[in-house]
């Protein structure tokens, strides 16, 4: 059984992203945000997911998995109280050993990364990374149609607004229905953005200017890390069969929709 050493793990995960990628709030928040590792540990085993949730980290442990890799911190905010939530996630980690590295934002500025992922899966041709975001280009087609096709490829139902053609269109997992971002989007004159949490306030500054079609925050960040786990696979660090990705789109599950 092939394995790895905590050190050149890392080097291979900064080589995909690295850790100066990340904004500023963000910087302390890379990398092993829980290490269960002496130094000279060697790792035979890897998981890879979007959230740390309970599931996660269950599959995680029949696994065997040794590291999680994650994009969002379980961790996020300096702590001086675990909750009871926190702490039963932590447990399973403790447990079974479980250390965990985390790739956020780095991730998603990376060449490879988050933005990259979505920009392929929905199909934009000449992609453009930006500094949040990126930008790209569809055959002229209807809203209509093009939801369709981003809902089929996510694999998600989606929400959107606006009546104008599709043809360039920005693209930004998670949450960047912002001010920035809307900014810059309207400065590169596309006419469709694709991101998540949509706020009333932007549905009513935006629906003449720019279509904005909310597909949910794990299903436009979602398959960023299925494409890490493929990427860190190619490294050929380990036998492919003890590097795992885990689903959990607990957050979509939770919300349910009515009239
Ligand atoms: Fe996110």
């Amino acid at each position: 059984m092939k394995s790895v050493s905590k050190e050149k793990l890392t080097e291979i995960l900064e080589t995909i992203a690295s850790p100066e990628l990340a904004e500023e709030y963000d910087s302390e928040r890379i990398g092993f945000v829980l290490d269960m590792m002496p130094d000279e540990a060697e790792i035979k085993k890897i998981a890879v997911c979007l959230d740390v949730t309970e599931k996660v980290l269950t599959d995680a442990a029949k696994f065997k998995a040794d590291v999680l890799i994650c994009h969002h911190n379980p961790i996020f905010h300096p702590t001086s109280k675990i909750g009871f939530e926190l702490s039963k996630k932590l447990k399973i980690a403790f447990d079974n050993n479980i250390s965990i590295y985390c790739m956020h934002t780095n991730f998603d500025k990376a060449e490879s990364g988050t933005n990259d992922a979505l920009s392929r899966i929905v199909g934009l041709k000449d992609v453009e990374l930006l500094k949040i975001g990126a930008v790209g280009y569809v055959e002229k087609q209807s809203l209509d149609s093009f939801a369709k096709h981003v809902s089929n490829k996510l694999k998600t139902t989606l929400v959107y607004v606006g009546e104008n053609p599709v043809e360039k269109v920005a693209v930004c997992g998670g949450s960047c229905f912002n001010k920035d971002f809307l900014k810059i989007a309207e400065s590169l004159n596309v006419d469709t953005i694709i991101s998540s949490e949509l706020k009333h306030s932007d549905v009513l500054r935006e629906r003449e200017n720019m279509n904005l079609i909310d597909a949910g925050h794990y299903p436009t960040e979602n398959p960023g890390m299925e494409s890490l786990k493929k990427q860190i696979t190619e490294f050929q660090i380990l036998d492919e069969e003890n590097i795992l990705f885990i689903h959990d789109d607990i957050d979509l599950k939770a919300v349910q929709f009515v009239g």
